[in-house]
Order: C-alpha cells, then sequence, then structure tokens
C-alpha cells in the first residue's frame, strides 16, 4: 500500500484498496450514512463491489449520467435535491465514485451540503486518479465555460485502486496518460523515463494493476508536493498548467470532440517547441516530449480544421492568462520547469506561437 500523505487528508493506493473503503471511511470520514455518488457506467462495473466494501452501512446510491455534459448546476442541484428528500442531514458523508466529472460533481455537492459534509474521493479513471481526486477543487460548468463555479473542498481521504482500470475504455487510458506524463516534464525527469519504460506493456493489453500502482502513485505523489506548497493556488501550482493554455484552448476548440488528455498532449509540444524556440527550454527538450507522446498514442499536431489564430485568440481568453500577454508555464528541460522569478508563467510573443502553431 502506498500512502501519500497531504496536509488534511491521505491518499491510499493499492490494488484492491476499493475493499478496505468501509475500515477507510471508518476512520477519514465517520458518518451515520452515506451518500454513493457515481455515474451509470462506473455504477454498472464498481458499484457492488464498493457498497459491499461498506459492510452494512447505512448507504443509498445516487446515480447520475455519464459525461461532462451532466457537470452542470442542474445535476448538482438534482443530487442536492434528492439528498434533502431522502432525509440526509449534517451527519451525512459523500462517497464520489467515477472520474473527473463525478469527482468534481459530488465533491462541489459535498462543499456545500449543510454548508460542508466530508467527502471520500473514489477515482476511477487514470486522470481522476493522478489528477482531479488530488488538491481540493470541485465544481460545475455553465454554458459559458468550464469550471466557472466551485469551490474548494479538501477530501477526508481518497481512495486509490488501479484494479478499477481494468474496465476504462484505453482513450481515456491514453488520456489519462498525458497528464502522467505532464507530472513527470514538470517535476521528475525519472517519472517522465519510468513512463516510457512501461507504454509497451501499458498499451499492449488490459491494463496490470500491480504495473500502473507504482506508477500512478508517483504521479499522485509529484500532484501532491505541488499541490502541498500552494494549496490555494497562488504560485506554484500554476507549473500545472504545463500544456493546458494551448490545450484548454483546442479543446474547446475541437467542440470538446478531443478529451481533455488528448488537447493537453498537443499543448505540451506545441508549448515546448514554443519555449525551445523563445531559448527558454534546453534544445532536445520539446522532442522528449514530442515523442513520449507520441509513443503513448496521443495526438501531438494542431488538428487541421482548427486555425492557428483561433487557438491563439482563445488562448488570449484562458481565464489564467494575463492581461496584455499570453503566459505560459513552460519547462526548462525535462524534470523541471523555468520562471521561478515569474512566478512560474513566461508571456511568449503571439508571433513566436503563430510560428509553431504554423
Ligand atoms: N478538480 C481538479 O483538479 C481537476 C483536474 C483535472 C480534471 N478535472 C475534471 O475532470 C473531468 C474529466 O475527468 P475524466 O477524464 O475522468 O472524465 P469522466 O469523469 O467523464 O470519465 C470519462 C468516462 O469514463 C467513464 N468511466 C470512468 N471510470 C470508468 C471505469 N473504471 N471503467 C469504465 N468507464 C469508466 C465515465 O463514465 C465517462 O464516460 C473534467 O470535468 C475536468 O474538468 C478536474
Ligand atoms: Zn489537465
Amino acid at each position: 500500500m502506498h500512502r501519500i500523505a497531504l496536509p488534511s487528508y491521505a491518499v491510499s493506493v493499492a490494488p484492491g484498496a476499493l475493499d478496505g473503503l468501509g475500515e477507510l471511511v471508518r476512520d477519514a470520514a465517520p458518518a451515520h450514512r452515506y451518500a454513493l455518488i457515481t455515474d451509470e457506467t462506473v455504477a454498472r462495473h464498481h458499484a457492488p463491489r464498493a457498497v459491499a466494501a461498506l459492510g452494512g452501512r447505512r448507504v443509498d446510491t445516487l446515480v447520475i449520467p455519464p459525461g461532462e455534459a451532466h457537470k452542470t448546476r442542474e445535476t448538482w442541484a438534482s443530487l442536492t435535491d434528492r439528498m434533502i428528500g431522502a432525509g440526509f442531514g449534517r451527519d451525512a458523508a459523500i462517497i464520489a465514485m467515477g472520474g473527473g466529472v463525478v469527482g468534481d460533481l459530488a465533491g462541489f455537492v459535498a462543499a456545500t451540503f449543510m454548508r460542508g459534509i466530508p467527502v471520500v474521493q473514489v477515482p476511477t479513471t487514470l486522470l481522476a486518479m493522478i489528477d482531479a481526486s488530488i488538491g481540493g477543487k470541485t465544481g460545475v460548468d455553465t454554458p459559458a465555460g468550464k469550471n466557472l463555479v466551485g469551490a474548494f473542498h479538501q477530501p477526508a481521504a481518497v481512495v486509490v485502486d488501479p484494479e478499477l482500470l481494468a474496465t476504462l475504455p484505453p482513450n481515456h487510458l491514453r488520456a489519462g496518460l498525458a497528464e502522467a506524463i505532464k507530472h513527470g516534464i514538470i517535476a521528475d525527469e525519472s517519472h517522465f523515463d519510468e513512463i516510457a519504460r512501461a507504454i509497451p506493456r501499458l498499451l499492449g493489453g488490459a491494463p496490470d494493476a500491480a504495473m500502473l500502482t507504482p506508477l500512478i502513485a508517483h504521479s499522485i505523489d509529484i500532484k501532491a508536493s505541488v499541490v502541498r506548497r500552494d494549496e490555494r493556488e497562488s504560485g506554484v501550482r500554476a507549473v500545472l498548467n504545463f500544456g493546458h493554455t494551448l490545450g484548454h484552448a483546442i479543446e474547446m476548440l475541437s467542440g470538446y470532440r478531443l478529451l481533455h488528455g488528448e488537447a493537453v498532449s498537443i499543448g505540451m509540444t506545441l508549448e515546448s517547441a514554443a519555449g525551445e524556440r523563445a531559448g527558454i527550454a534546453e534544445p532536445g527538450t520539446s522532442g522528449r516530449v514530442r515523442d513520449l507522446l507520441v509513443r503513448a498514442g496521443l495526438p501531438v499536431d494542431r488538428p487541421r480544421a482548427i486555425p492557428a489564430d483561433d487557438i491563439l485568440s482563445a488562448a488570449h481568453g484562458d481565464k489564467k492568462a494575463r492581461a496584455g500577454a499570453t503566459r505560459y508555464a513552460l519547462p526548462r528541460r525535462v524534470g523541471a520547469m523555468a520562471g521561478e522569478r515569474e512566478g512560474w508563467s513566461i508571456p511568449l510573443e503571439d508571433s513566436l506561437v503563430r510560428e509553431v502553431l504554423s
């Protein structure tokens, strides 16, 4: 069992960890009653095991339809109303079992229900295991954009069971790998190399939980150490945005046909190439980034249907950009970020970025 400690909670990573959920909630989130919030797909595959693991505790399973389209205020309201209608009170706790959509949404229900009740995160996608479930960001989308309404609400515990990935579609596994590769680039070259070595076996068939476990634990450790240094995103957390300034723009302009991790893969390739061209990244950095993403079966080129100028203007509108310049979180090399003195984000001229996009 790998155990990664954050200031107010711990992340447990082990094959079969889900079966220890009952013991875990007893210690980390004791409650008279639990709401297990999940989506239809995850419920079908994994809810019976979760309920069995809760061993006779009072549990209501609340199921929502799968997909980003349901990460809305409407779903938040319906879940909240169902809990009120079923008589849940302040002495309840939520178990959020699913991908990042369920985690963000159920986390936001927990943040607001009776002014806040505990939530235990049980991520079931690779992206949610190494990224979305760590750090306490919760929220929903609005028609104007993603994640525009939300709250920081740290989980009481995070339970990561890599066995749950056996049912995850391969494109979602690859999308999660993009964020793991990002963790290697921003903080730890050995993680980058570890992923490179694992890829042939990882993508060669059903994911092997024993092999994935140390890799997932390492990736969580990297995100946790960034978050620990910066629980409310004032500074160093900006490094996690590597690949996301252009990536978000491309994800949005694809009409969300690209998965988040796929768009981030393209974003990391383009941003590292721009950083290298600007003399910020060591020569060869963007080539290494691109090579590994290609080997992971991820896209690395701008979709031809999306014009370079549209990407640039959408990147300007990124809520993380500052007025007058588009700022990017950029690697100095694989394993280290540049720009500590600039707050970990560096302005790049549009003309330079346009050359890379063309
Ligand atoms: N809070 C944060 O810090 C943070 C960080 C990154 C991303 N996010 C959010 O995460 C969301 C994306 O998360 P995601 O990629 O996990 O998407 P997701 O939750 O939509 O899950 C992807 C799909 O896989 C299915 N699925 C999940 N687990 C499965 C399993 N074990 N077996 C079979 N199918 C399974 C789901 O039903 C869904 O259809 C976005 O809304 C994003 O904003 C949040
Ligand atoms: Zn991301």
